[in-house]
């Protein structure tokens, strides 16, 4: 159950970032992966791409009181402020941030996943996710989001990975009218 102190900063978040036009996940994808957190009873996730935090608070509250979430974010301004909004969404214990580059920084992040969110350089994500792998708990939930039209060139690569029938995942897309959001299950 979400407290009323991740609620209020989410709603606080909503406002700035559609006033501001910042390309958050936001409330309607939100809700996807809320219910996603809680059905498959995830409580060790890893985001890649934080920015503000929004995401971070999302993904933190929707898992109970022991779950983990690791916030990779390249900018570190960007890194200090998903940290200070996740702690002032009462998060704080449950979030920790890195610094750097994804690509750089996954091979040191220690622990097993089972969920990860996508959402930092478009034509990278099939090498995030080929770096995450091996920290993948099996029935482990990958969303990568903006999967639509706008990038669908981009993660085109991604796409053709955890679609392919005799690969490693069980995949589908959600679609937000002009975007897109994947969901891939690990085998
Ligand atoms: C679309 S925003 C993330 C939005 C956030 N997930 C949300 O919904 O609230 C993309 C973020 O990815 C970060 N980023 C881009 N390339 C990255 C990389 N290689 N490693 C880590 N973060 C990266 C950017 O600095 C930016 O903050």
């Amino acid at each position: 159950m979400i407290t009323k102190k991740a609620k209020r900063m989410l709603a606080l978040l909503d406002r700035a970032t559609t006033l501001w036009h910042i390309p958050v996940v936001g409330r309607d994808k939100g809700r996807v992966i809320r219910g996603l957190i809680e059905r498959h009873e995830c409580t060790r996730g890893i985001e890649i791409g934080s920015l503000l935090g929004y995401s971070a608070i999302l993904i933190a509250s929707a898992m109970p009181p022991r779950g983990r979430l690791v916030c990779i974010e390249a900018n570190e301004f960007l890194g200090w402020l998903t940290q200070a909004n996740t702690r002032e969404a009462g998060l704080g214990p449950k979030v920790k941030v890195v610094t750097g580059d994804a690509l750089r920084v996954l091979p040191l992040v220690s622990g097993r996943f089972d969920f990860a969110f996508i959402d930092a350089a478009k034509p990278d994500y099939l090498d995030y996710l080929r770096q995450l792998e091996p920290k993948l708990l099996p029935g482990a939930v990958v969303v990568a989001d903006n999967t639509g039209a706008s990038f669908r060139r981009e993660v085109k690569p991604y796409l053709d990975y955890v679609r392919d029938p005799a690969g490693r995942y069980t995949s589908r897309e959600y679609d937000f009218d002009d975007d897109a959001m994947e969901v891939s299950v690990r085998r």
